[in-house]
């Protein structure tokens, strides 16, 4: 049997992966396509339902997105949601125009019970608005479903076409009941039965990498993170040993953490892939030496990490494929629509121009970060790996404040060692955001059995964030904070001062540097 397929139809707004996401909740696969793919090729994809997104524009300016009016012909359920609602207003003969009041934010919205859409749904519900333009008329054949007392068609219906809109945005959380709107939707009206978990996503994009890569070779930067391993854990059950994964150990990895990576991945771990770790730590000692200005060190770590990658491309000889295991969020921080862009801070940008290949895969472009996690679950990568915290490219080289040394490494690595380890047995890593230790360019005198020290303050870091754009420096509990200091002096050589930086974002930044 045919997977069940809904098509978000996207028009340019900012929901639009949001959109999908909410349709998978309700077991349903779902995927965001651009308005300007034909409507021949729409049809080919035998969706169940089409979801018509929101956008920037005013229906009745020249240059705003339109679509081929016959999609309502066609006898495929649809939904317009804001822009995609006026849209199906203005292409079937109602009218659109700047609504007297723009409606922003929580608005309360009065809807009928009775129609398909809003079945189970309070009367008197809230939903979030966000437009100047409004449908002053339904088009012929169309039923108003809700309205606000500004709004004369906040929601309108054809159910004899199975033609559905809604000027507010269900999929957003501030729509209170915006979830039922969509399950009605996708049950009641595309008549879906939810064949789709997180395992279906698994099965159906191995089987279309299966497709797509035939017997070409493909190319991987396997970094450890999350994103990285579970692209690469999908590749090599598509593809196997037609994979090539080159992991660069640059020496600024978290304790122990360049054999944990090849333990998973290496030949002697579960998956089927060439594996090459490439143990370059030496390497970037060397090009770090006296360098202190944080910019420069940061530059230093990604330039040598793309020469080495490229040696290695190199060895390998041409490639069909390039994987990057960009996520959705950051196809929103590069740009939408500029596939190869990966973002600027991370370490491996720059990558597609220096290594010579077809194409590039991104097999976990449209999921958010949990789904990422829970497709690394189905695929049964070790949950420490998936649920790992962030940990930026450049590594401990920014959690070493001024110059980077062999030495500082070790300290730095040991202590945060420790730090994890107390954190994880007092049981409160799940609510922290992000927590590790950073070694100061600080040297202080100390007292340790009855010698004067002059050595090395590390400081610990935890912030509770949801987003880490911003965030709050964590109320660690006390104890937790002096075991952790005590073990750090007394098993760190080199550290006689622990500091809490208790400082949020901004004015801080998470990382040091
Ligand atoms: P900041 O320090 O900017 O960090 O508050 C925000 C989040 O981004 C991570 N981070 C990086 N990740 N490469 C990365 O891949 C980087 O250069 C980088 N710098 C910061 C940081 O760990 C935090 O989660």
């Amino acid at each position: 049997m045919k997977q069940e397929r809904i098509i978000v139809l996207d028009f340019g707004g900012q929901y639009n992966q949001l959109i999908a996401r909410r349709v998978r909740e309700c077991g349903v696969y779902c995927e965001v396509r651009p308005y300007t793919m034909s409507l021949k090729e729409l049809q080919a994809l035998a969706p169940k339902g089409i979801i018509f997104t929101g956008g920037p524009n005013s229906v009745y300016e020249e240059a705003s997105p339109h679509y081929k009016k016959e999609i309502f012909e066609c006898g495929i359920p649809i939904l317009g949601i804001c822009y995609g609602s006026q849209l199906m207003a203005y292409m079937l003969g109602g009218r659109v125009e700047t609504a007297p009041v723009s409606e922003y934010g929580h608005t309360e919205v009065h809807v009928d019970t009775d129609d398909a859409l809003f079945a189970g749904v309070s009367a008197d519900t809230v939903c979030w608005m966000s437009h100047t333009d409004y449908i002053a008329e339904a088009p012929e054949g169309f039923r108003i479903t809700a309205t606000t007392p500004v709004c004369p068609a906040a929601a309108m219906a054809c159910p004899e076409k199975n033609l559905y809109a809604t000027q507010f945005h269900p999929e957003v959380m501030h729509t209170a009941e915006g979830q039922t709107m969509l399950r009605n939707f996708v049950y009641k009206i595309c008549g879906c039965v939810g064949d789709w978990k997180m395992d279906s996503f698994v099965e159906t994009t191995i089987q279309g990498l299966r497709e797509k890569i035939g017997s070409g070779r493909v190319l991987c930067a396997l970094s450890g993170g999350v994103d990285s391993s579970v692209a690469a854990v999908l590749l090599s059950k598509a593809v196997g040993k037609q994979l090539t994964c080159v992991f660069v150990d640059h020496g600024l990895l978290r304790k122990d953490e360049g054999d944990e990576v090849e333990a998973v991945f290496g030949p002697e771990g579960p998956y089927e892939l060439n594996f090459v770790r490439v143990n370059a730590q030496q390497r970037y000692y060397e090009r770090l030496k006296g360098v202190t200005e944080p910019e420069a060190k940061r530059k230093i770590i990604g330039e040598e990490f793309i020469r080495i990658f490229e040696e290695e491309a190199r060895k390998i000889g041409a490639v069909d494929f390039l994987v990057q295991g960009t996520i959705y969020p950051d196809v929103i921080e590069s740009g939408q629509g500029k596939s190869a862009v990966i973002k600027s801070h991370h370490n491996v940008g720059g990558l597609p121009d220096v290594v010579d290949f077809k194409e590039i895969i991104e097999p976990l472009r449209m999921l958010f970060k949990d789904e990422v996690r829970r497709a690394g679950v189905e695929l049964g990568i070790p949950r420490e790996l998936v649920y790992r915290q962030p940990f930026p490219g450049p590594g401990l080289g920014i959690r070493i404040i001024g110059e980077v040394t062999e030495e500082k490494v070790r300290m730095v690595q040991e202590a945060d060692a420790i730090y994890r380890e107390e954190v994880a047995k007092a049981g409160i890593a799940p609510e922290l955001g992000q927590y590790f230790a950073a070694l100061t360019n600080m040297r202080s005198v100390g007292v340790m059995g009855d010698f004067r020290t002059y050595d090395y303050a590390v400081v610990l870091r935890a912030v509770n964030t949801s987003d880490f754009m911003t965030a709050e420096a964590a109320e660690l509990p006390w104890q937790v904070l002096t075991k952790v200091s005590n073990r750090i002096v007394n098993e760190v050589k080199g550290v006689n001062r622990v500091l809490y930086d208790c400082t949020g974002k901004p004015p801080s930044t998470i990382e040091f540097e």
